[in-house]
């Protein structure tokens, strides 16, 4: 795909067909990620591909945490529906070593995780970002037994249905300070 289209196209996928996502797609998307720049190369980058149990558990803790949260008021609940319509989900982390490179370590996860969803894109998939699974970071972490290591957020890949109106971006005139 050209490159203009691909920006152009790319949307949040909150809806999709159930077709199944490859290995060998997963791995390309985790390839992209991997090329993105990063803070003195530092690649603070790290993946955990959930297998299909995993992705289950884990939106049931979701729905479960909205029902006792629901004062709350969150977007947990459809997160939750949204993963399990996707057909697979990538937890994302971050191996920060210092209090002092987190800003530049979270900025090069952003640039990993843009390259993935432009990837998707290219693929013919949608992708969504979630750091709705931030609610409950610690006990994921806790079932997946990942320690010393920060989470960032969730990645979910699926052929996308795009049943629902695009977001509005900003015009440019808007964003320029002078
Ligand atoms: C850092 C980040 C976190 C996000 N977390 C969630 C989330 O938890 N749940 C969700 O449904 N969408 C989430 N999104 C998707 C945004 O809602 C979406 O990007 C935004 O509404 C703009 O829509 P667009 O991506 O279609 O342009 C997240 C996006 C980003 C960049």
């Amino acid at each position: 795909m050209e490159f203009d289209k691909i920006i152009n196209s790319r949307r949040t996928a909150r809806n999709f067909t159930g077709k199944k996502v490859s290995q060998n797609e997963i791995k390309k998307i985790l390839i992209s990620g991997s090329l993105a720049p990063s803070a003195k190369n530092r690649q603070p980058w790290k993946f955990y591909i959930l297998n299909d149990g995993q992705k289950n558990h884990i939106t049931n803790m979701l729905f479960e945490w909205d029902k006792l949260n629901r004062k709350e008021r969150t977007s947990v609940k459809g997160t939750a529906e949204q993963i399990k319509l996707a057909d697979k989900m990538i937890m994302i982390y971050s191996d920060t070593k210092k209090e002092h490179y987190k800003k530049p370590d979270y900025l090069s996860l952003g640039c990993a995780i843009e390259n993935m969803s432009l990837q998707a894109i290219d693929l013919g998939l949608g992708s969504c970002i979630l750091c709705d699974t931030l609610y409950i970071e610690n006990e994921i972490d806790d079932y997946l037994g990942i320690s010393g290591l920060e989470q960032i957020c969730g990645f979910i890949i699926g052929e996308p249905i795009y049943n629902y109106p695009r977001k509005m971006k900003k015009d440019l005139k808007e964003l320029l300070l002078n």
